[in-house]
C-alpha cells in the first residue's frame, strides 16, 4: 500500500468517527503563545497541540472541537548519528487522532485496532490497513508510584480479541509518554500519561505466541516493530514532576508513517519505501557507492527542504544551526563534497510533485528559493572545506599521542572552517580517532552566550554572514515597505508576490505594471524612514482566524492559515494591543515573525541608519522587485 493511501485512509477513518481533519502545523515551534520552547522543531504530533491538551478550547468557526485528526510534520535530531541504518530518519510524518476531553481508553484502543486490521476493501471511511491480528502484540503500563497498573487498557484489549498472553505490562521507560522538553531548563514539561503500544511481527514465518522475554528479544532484534502508540493523558508535568491532573483527560495517538509504510510495503528498511526510494535514486550516484552515505544524503536533504520551506535559513544559532549542520553533513557525504543545482532541483521536484504531491504547497511555491538556499550553502561550504581538511590533518597529527580531538579544536573547525560537529565526527571515525564532544558543546555554549550577550565575539571565516538581529530588522522593514508601496502606488497595487531576506538586504516582489519613477521611489523611502524615526511599537496578537480577517490585515490568498493566526501590527496607539484598536495601526499583516519591538531599532545601534532602495526592476509581466538596505 502506497504511503499516500495509508495517510488518506487514516484521515478518512477518523473523519468518519467525528474527527475534524486539521492541517499539519509548521515544522518549526512557535514561541509566540507565551510558551517557552526549548525545542526548536516539533518532535511529536502532540507538540503543536500542547495548549489544547492543557485545556484551551480548540475552536473552528467559533465552535469547540474535541476530536481532531492530522498528519504532522516532525523533526528529531537526537538520533542523528544513527541515520544511515535501516530505520532512522530525521524528518517524519506522524499520524495522530486526538480526543480533547472527549473519548478515552475504550474508543482509542478499539479504533486503533480496527484501523490496523480492517479490510483494505471495506467501504470508504472504514477502510483499514488489513494487518493480520495474529501478528499483533500490545504493551500496557505496569504501574509505578505516579500511577497504578493500567488494567483497564489490558481488559479493553482482551475484550476486542487480543489474547491475554500477547498483552505485556511494561514500565514507564517504554510505556509512559514523558511530555516534551520544552521549558527553559530542558525538563519534561506538559501533558503526560501512560500509553499502550502496538507491535507487528514482520518476520516471514511468523513468530506466534511469545513470552514477555521472547517478545522483548524480538523487539531488540527488530523482528517486531512498534507501529502505533495510544497515550492516555491525565496528568500535567512541570520541571520534570507531575503537578496534578489535567482539567480534562485526553487521547494523543501517534503512528509513524515511515514505519507503517515499511511494514505494509514489506521492505526491510524505510529507504526502500515509496517515501524515500525516488530520493535514493538521486542520492545513489552522489553517495560514493556507500549505502549509508546515500541514505544520509537522502534523509538530510529531505529534512532541509522541509525546514527551508517552513522558513528556516542556515545560520550559526538555534534552528538555523541545525539546518546548517544537516545540510553540510549531507554535502560532506557526497562524492565531490558539493551538490549542484540540478541535483537539488531534482530532490525538490520529487518531494513536491511525486512523494508529497498536493500536500505541502509551500515547497512547490518556494522551489527556486529552496534551491538557491541549498546551493548557496554548498558553495559557501566549499570555499572553506579544503582549508578545513588541512586543519583537520594538522590537528590530528599533532594530537596523535592522545588519539583525541579536543573540544577547542573541534570548535575551531566549526567556527573558522564551517565544519559542523557531525562532520568532524564523521572524519574522526574514518580515522579511528576519538573526539571530545562534551568539550565542543561547552565551547559552543560559551560562544553562544557571549554573542547573545552582545559581545563583539564574531565567528570568523566561512560562517561570518549569519547575523540574526539584522535579519529581524529587515523583516520589519519589509512590512513597512509593503505598506508604503500601497500608500504611494495605490491600494490595489504593491501586493506582495515574494520576499527574501538575508542579513545584508531585503528583497521584495510586488504587483505593479510599470517601472517606478524616481519620485515614487523617493516617496516610499521617505515614508519608511519617517516610520522608523517615529519609533513605532511593533505588537503581535494571536487571534482566531475569523477575528483576524476582520482586522483587514494583509495576508496571502491561497495560503493555508491555522485556526489561530499571528498578526503583526506596527504603530498601534494603545499599549494593550487588541483587534478593536487595530484600525490605528500603520501596518498589519498575518505573519509568524520574528520582528523588532520598535521600528527605531531599524536605525541601528547608533540611530543613524536610513532605509534605501538600491534597485527596482522587473521580475515578470506586472511584477516588480525591490532590493533595499538599511545603511
Ligand atoms: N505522543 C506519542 C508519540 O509520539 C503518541 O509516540
Amino acid at each position: 500500500m502506497q504511503s499516500f493511501e495509508i495517510r488518506s485512509r487514516f484521515l478518512s477513518f477518523f473523519e468518519k468517527r467525528g474527527h475534524a481533519v486539521i492541517p499539519s502545523a509548521s515544522l518549526v515551534t512557535s514561541n509566540e503563545k507565551g510558551e517557552t520552547n526549548a525545542t526548536l522543531f516539533n518532535t511529536a504530533g502532540m507538540q503543536p497541540l500542547i495548549p489544547y491538551l492543557l485545556g484551551k478550547p480548540y475552536l473552528i468557526d467559533n465552535r469547540e472541537i474535541k476530536r481532531l485528526v492530522n498528519a504532522q510534520k516532525c523533526l528529531r535530531t537526537v538520533d542523528i548519528d544513527d541515520v544511515g541504518d535501516k530505520t532512522h530518519a530525521t524528518f517524519f510524518e506522524m499520524l495522530g487522532n486526538w480526543s480533547l476531553g472527549d473519548y478515552f481508553k475504550w474508543e482509542a484502543i478499539k479504533w486503533s485496532y480496527e484501523f490496523l486490521t480492517n479490510s483494505v476493501d471495506a467501504p470508504d471511511g472504514d477502510k483499514g490497513l488489513g494487518l493480520d491480528p495474529k501478528r499483533l502484540y500490545v504493551t500496557v503500563f505496569a504501574g509505578d508510584s505516579d500511577s497504578g497498573r493500567d488494567d483497564e487498557s489490558a481488559k479493553i484489549w482482551e475484550s476486542i480479541g487480543i489474547p491475554k498472553h500477547r498483552i505485556y505490562f511494561k514500565d514507564a521507560a517504554s510505556n509512559w509518554w514523558p511530555a516534551v522538553k520544552n521549558d527553559k531548563e530542558n525538563n519534561w514539561t506538559g501533558p503526560t500519561g501512560p500509553c499502550s503500544e502496538m507491535f507487528y511481527d514482520i518476520t516471514k514465518e511468523g513468530l506466534g505466541d511469545l513470552t514477555q522475554r521472547q517478545f522483548e528479544q524480538a523487539d531488540n532484534d527488530q523482528k517486531v516493530v512498534e507501529i502505533w502508540n495510544d497515550v492516555f493523558m491525565e496528568f500535567e508535568k512541570k520541571m520534570g514532576k507531575i503537578v496534578g491532573n489535567l482539567s480534562k483527560k485526553n487521547v494523543d495517538t501517534g503512528a509513524g508513517l515511515e514505519r507503517l509504510a515499511t511494514v505494509l510495503q514489506k521492505t526491510d528498511n524505510i529507504y526502500d519505501t515509496d517515501l524515500f526510494s525516488p530520493l535514493m535514486a538521486v542520492a545513489g550516484p552522489m553517495g560514493r557507492d556507500d549505502i549509508r552515505r546515500q541514505r544520509i544524503i537522502a534523509d538530510h536533504i529531505r529534512s532541509s527542504i522541509f525546514m527551508i520551506a517552513d522558513g528556516v535559513r542556515p545560520s550559526n544559532t538555534d534552528k538555523g544551526y541545525i539546518l546548517r549542520r544537516i545540510l553540510r553533513r549531507a554535502i560532506f557525504c557526497t562524492e565531490n563534497k558539493k551538490i549542484n543545482e540540478n541535483e537539488i532541483s531534482s530532490f525538490v521536484e520529487i518531494i513536491a510533485k511525486v512523494i508529497y504531491k498536493g500536500m505541502y504547497e509551500n515547497i512547490e511555491k518556494q522551489k527556486e528559493e529552496i534551491v538557491e538556499v541549498i546551493f548557496k550553502e554548498s558553495e559557501q561550504f566549499r570555499r572553506t572545506i579544503d582549508k578545513g581538511l588541512k586543519e583537520f590533518d594538522r590537528i590530528t597529527s599533532s594530537s596523535r599521542d592522545t588519539d583525541c580531538i579536543s573540544g577547542k579544536d573541534a570548535f575551531i573547525l566549526f567556527s573558522t572552517y564551517g565544519f559542523p560537529i557531525e562532520m568532524t565526527k564523521e572524519l574522526a571515525k574514518e580515522r579511528k580517532i576519538e573526539i571530545d564532544e562534551k568539550g565542543f558543546e561547552n565551547e559552543f555554549e560559551r560562544h553562544q552566550a557571549l554573542s547573545r550577550a552582545g559581545a563583539s565575539q564574531k565567528f570568523r571565516g566561512g560562517l561570518a554572514d549569519a547575523d540574526d538581529p539584522m535579519v529581524v530588522r529587515y523583516h520589519t522593514a519589509t512590512h513597512l515597505l509593503h505598506q508604503a508601496l500601497h500608500d504611494v502606488l495605490g491600494e490595489n497595487e504593491g501586493n506582495q508576490k515574494g520576499s527574501n531576506i538575508t542579513s545584508e538586504r531585503l528583497r521584495f516582489d510586488f504587483t505593479y505594471g510599470a517601472k517606478m519613477t524616481d519620485e515614487q521611489k523617493k516617496k516610499v523611502e521617505n515614508i519608511v524612514n519617517e516610520k522608523i524615526s517615529a519609533a513605532l511599537p511593533v505588537n503581535n496578537l494571536i487571534v482566531p482566524r475569523a477575528e483576524a480577517e476582520k482586522t483587514g490585515a494583509k495576508h496571502f490568498f491561497g495560503e493555508k492559515y491555522g485556526e489561530h493566526v499571528s498578526i503583526y501590527f506596527i504603530g498601534l496607539s494603545s499599549n494593550q494591543p487588541s483587534v478593536d484598536d487595530s484600525k490605528n495601526a500603520y501596518s498589519k499583516e498575518f505573519c509568524g515573525g520574528p520582528h523588532v519591538k520598535n521600528t527605531i531599532e531599524l536605525a541601528g545601534p547608533e540611530g543613524r541608519w536610513r532605509f534605501k532602495i538600491q534597485k527596482e526592476e522587473a521580475v515578470s509581466q506586472g511584477i516588480r522587485r525591490i532590493k533595499a538596505v538599511l545603511v
